[in-house]
């Protein structure tokens, strides 16, 4: 028996992959969404024999976007919603496109934002419902040669918070999952493999706190022991501390690419 359904979202590869496999495997129906159709059909074609899999093929970066997702799924059968579709453009603001970063914030602000707010009143209304968003460590503090990422995603925890206020005694929650470097492709675009590999978590590894964070109706999960500590620390240090350390590590980056 189904233990529900589940909207995740840039399912095709990564953390969100990694979400799909375990809510699979702990019962739940899928409904699975990103661009690259046949990362989806091939993760369906190997899900599909323990749960129901719906695969829906979307730019949620196009303004359309989460319209077009929308009628193609029944949104009230959704009981929850993984907000996980995201990504990261490196280099330095006065040096980017601004084409590249309208496409960021479509994708990590306005999609996630829209999507929530569609389901949002469903899940109010029947008084259950879980939502995930994948937020990041960057969204506790500045990330000079990440900047648009890091404040798209402190956007995301605010978010979070201030929801996760709002819907008390709803029977809806709300959970920002804040991973650090996590081995995905995003890894890549950010420009970010030069780390020692014990500051890299798995997909495995970080799904899994997710999913517990998001059952036990936590509003903020940070992955790992290193991760929580450096948060922790930052949190702690003038804002000048840490920002000035952020820019001294984006020009070892830029001296050092990966
Ligand atoms: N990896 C890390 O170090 C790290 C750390 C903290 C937070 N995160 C967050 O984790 C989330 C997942 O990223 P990841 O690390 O797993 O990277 P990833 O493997 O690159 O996954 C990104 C996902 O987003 C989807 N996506 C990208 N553009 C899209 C668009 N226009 N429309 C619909 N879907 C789109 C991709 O699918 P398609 O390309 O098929 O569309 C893919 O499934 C992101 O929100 C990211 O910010 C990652």
């Amino acid at each position: 028996m189904t233990k529900g359904t589940v909207l995740i979202t840039g399912a095709s590869s990564g953390i969100g992959e990694a979400l799909a496999r375990h809510f699979a495997g702990k019962g739940f129906d899928l409904i699975i969404t990103a661009r690259r159709t046949a990362n989806l059909e091939q993760l369906a074609s190997e899900l599909k024999t323990k749960v129901n899999v719906q695969v829906v093929s979307c730019d949620l970066a196009d303004p359309n976007g989460v319209s077009n997702l929308l009628q193609d799924i029944d949104a009230e059968s959704v009981d929850v919603l993984v907000n996980n579709a995201g990504i990261a453009y490196p280099g330095k603001f006065h040096d980017q496109d601004y084409d590249d970063i309208y496409n960021l914030l479509s994708l990590n602000i306005m999609a996630l934002t829209k999507l929530t707010n569609a389901v949002l009143p469903l899940m109010v209304k029947r008084g259950s419902g879980k939502v995930l968003n994948v937020a990041s460590v960057a969204s506790f503090q500045p990330v000079p040669s990440l900047s648009v990422y890091a404040a798209s995603k402190a956007f995301v925890l605010s978010l979070t918070e201030s929801l996760s206020e709002e819907l008390k005694g709803t029977g809806v929650s709300v959970t920002a999952l804040c991973p650090g470097l996590t081995d995905t492709d995003l890894v890549d675009d950010m420009q970010a493999r030069n780390v020692p590999p014990f500051l890299m978590s798995s997909v495995k590894g970080v799904a899994k706190e997710g999913f517990d964070a998001l059952m036990n109706r936590e509003v903020i999960r940070i992955p790992g022991l290193t991760n929580q500590a450096a948060v922790t620390w930052a949190k702690h240090q003038p804002r000048w501390l840490v920002r000035g350390l952020g820019g001294l590590f984006a020009q070892f980056n830029s001296k050092n690419p990966s």
